[in-house]
C-alpha cells in the first residue's frame, strides 16, 4: 500500500463507494510513453479492484467511466495497462499493443552464435551509486523504445532501487552491474541470484530484472556477462520482447524456452492527438472511420495525413473499433495481423498495405516493468 501511495497522486485515485464504504478503486499513474518517434502524456493505469462481495455488478464498468473521462480532461491522449486477465478491458477501448515472454534458458546452452571481443567493461555497483546512476543512462534509451515509460526520481526510488524482502519471490537481493565504454556508462542491468546446492552441483537461478544498453554492443555485452556468472543452473527473465537480440545472438535460442503473452494495452483516449503523437515510417494519408461507444466524442472519420489527424469528411478507407487503433498505435500489431482477427475492415483497396506502411518501426513495443 505504503509503495503505491507514495507513488500514486491521490487525485489519480478512483473509489468506488457504496453505503459510505470504499467497494472497488482504481488509479492511473500520470506517466510520458514512448510511442514512435516522440512521446505522449499517457495514463497509466493500475491497482484496478473490486471487492468480491460486490463484483459484476458495473461497478468497474463506472470506476472506467470516470477514469477515461478524467484522462480526457487532462488531455492525456493514451491510456495504457498491463491486464490481469485479457478479457476485462477490451470492452473499455483498450486493444493489445505489445507482446512480450519470459526465458528460462539452462546455462550449458548459453553460447552465442558468433564470436565476438566484449567492447566494454563492467562494474558491480551499490544500490546508492545505483539511484545516480543509473536514471540518466535509462533516459537516454526510452526515447527509443516505443512502450517504455518515464520513471520520476521517486519511481526510481521506491520501485527500481527499494528492494523489500517480499519483492525478491524467494531470491537474493537486487545486484547491479553498469557496463562501461570510454569512461561512459553505456548500459546496465539488474538481477537477482537464488542460490541453491543439490547432489553436488548447483542449481541455483539468476534472474535477470532489467538488462538494457546505450547499444547494440552494449546490450550484448551485458547478456553474455548475465549468461556467463558461475554457479548458476538457469538464467531466466521476464517481458522481454519478441525481437529481443538474444533469439539471434545465442547459438540454440529454443532453448530459452520463450513463452509469449500479452504486454502492455493501449487506449486512445483522443484518437486525433494520439495519431498525431507519434511519427510514421513514410508520408501518406488514410482515412479511419473509428468506432467508440465508451468514449463517444472519438466516433467518426479521421484523416491521417502528414503525421497529423483531424476530423473529416473524406470516403473512409478503414474501419475499425478505438480497441483496434490502440494495438497498431505503437507499430507492434499490424492492420493486416488486425485483418486476419477480424478487427478491421478494409474499405478501400490497398489501404491495409498503406496503413502498415505508415505504422512500421523499427523495432516492437518493449514496457520493461508491469506497473
Ligand atoms: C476484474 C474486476 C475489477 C471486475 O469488476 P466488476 O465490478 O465485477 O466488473 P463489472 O461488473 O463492472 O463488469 C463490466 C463488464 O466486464 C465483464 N467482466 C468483468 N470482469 C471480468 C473478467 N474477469 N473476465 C471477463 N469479463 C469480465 C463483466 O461481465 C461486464 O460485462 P458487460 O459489459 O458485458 O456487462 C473484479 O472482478 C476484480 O477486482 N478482480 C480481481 C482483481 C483484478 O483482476 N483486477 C484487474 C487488475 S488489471
Amino acid at each position: 500500500m505504503q509503495r503505491f501511495t507514495d507513488l500514486l497522486p491521490l487525485e489519480r485515485m478512483h473509489g468506488a463507494w457504496s453505503n459510505g464504504a470504499i467497494v472497488g478503486g482504481a488509479g492511473a499513474f500520470p506517466f510520458s510513453l514512448t510511442v514512435p518517434g516522440g512521446e505522449l502524456p499517457t495514463a497509466g493505469v493500475t491497482v484496478v479492484g473490486v471487492l468480491p462481495t460486490h463484483r459484476r455488478r458495473g461497478v468497474l464498468r463506472s470506476l472506467m467511466r470516470a477514469q477515461l473521462d478524467d484522462a480526457h480532461e487532462r488531455g492525456e491522449p493514451l491510456a495504457a495497462l498491463w491486464a490481469s486477465e485479457e478479457s476485462i478491458y477490451g470492452r473499455f477501448g483498450y486493444g493489445l499493443a505489445s507482446f512480450c515472454g519470459e526465458i528460462t534458458l539452462a546455462r550449458e546452452y548459453t553460447s552465442f552464435a558468433q564470436p565476438f571481443e566484449p567492447q566494454g567493461t563492467l562494474r558491480l555497483i551499490e544500490s546508492a551509486e545505483a539511484q545516480e546512476a543509473i536514471p540518466p543512462v535509462f533516459k537516454r534509451i526510452r526515447p527509443a523504445w516505443p512502450g517504455m515509460f518515464s520513471r520520476s526520481k521517486a519511481w526510481w526510488e521506491n520501485r527500481e532501487i527499494a528492494d523489500p524482502e517480499e519483492r525478491r519471490d524467494g531470491a537474493g537481493p537486487k545486484r547491479w552491474v553498469v557496463y562501461e565504454r570510454d569512461g561512459s556508462i553505456e548500459g546496465y542491468a539488474a538481477y537477482r541470484h537464488k542460490p541453491g546446492f543439490e547432489a553436488g552441483t548447483t542449481n541455483a537461478e539468476l534472474r535477470v530484472v532489467e538488462a538494457l544498453g546505450t547499444s547494440p554492443e552494449a546490450l550484448r555485452d551485458l547478456w553474455a556477462y548475465l549468461l556467463a556468472v558461475d554457479w548458476v543452473a538457469t538464467v531466466r527473465s521476464y517481458l522481454l520482447p519478441p525481437d529481443h537480440p538474444l533469439f539471434l545472438l545465442l547459438a540454440t535460442p529454443r532453448r530459452m524456452r520463450y513463452r509469449m503473452g500479452d504486454g502492455i494495452w493501449i487506449r486512445p483516449v483522443n484518437v486525433g492527438a494520439a495519431l498525431s503523437g507519434r511519427t510514421y515510417s513514410t508520408d501518406g494519408s488514410i482515412v479511419f472511420d473509428v468506432a467508440d461507444e465508451f468514449c463517444p466524442w472519438n466516433e467518426g472519420r479521421w484523416t491521417l495525413d502528414g503525421g497529423r489527424a483531424e476530423r473529416s469528411q473524406d470516403g473512409p478507407e478503414l474501419l475499425l473499433p478505438v480497441q483496434s487503433l490502440g494495438s497498431a498505435l505503437l507499430g507492434g500489431v499490424s492492420f493486416a495481423a488486425l485483418q486476419r482477427a477480424g478487427m478491421v475492415v478494409e474499405l478501400k483497396a490497398g489501404a491495409i498495405n498503406r496503413a502498415d506502411a505508415l505504422f512500421r518501426w523499427d523495432r516492437h513495443p518493449w514496457c520493461p516493468e508491469i506497473f
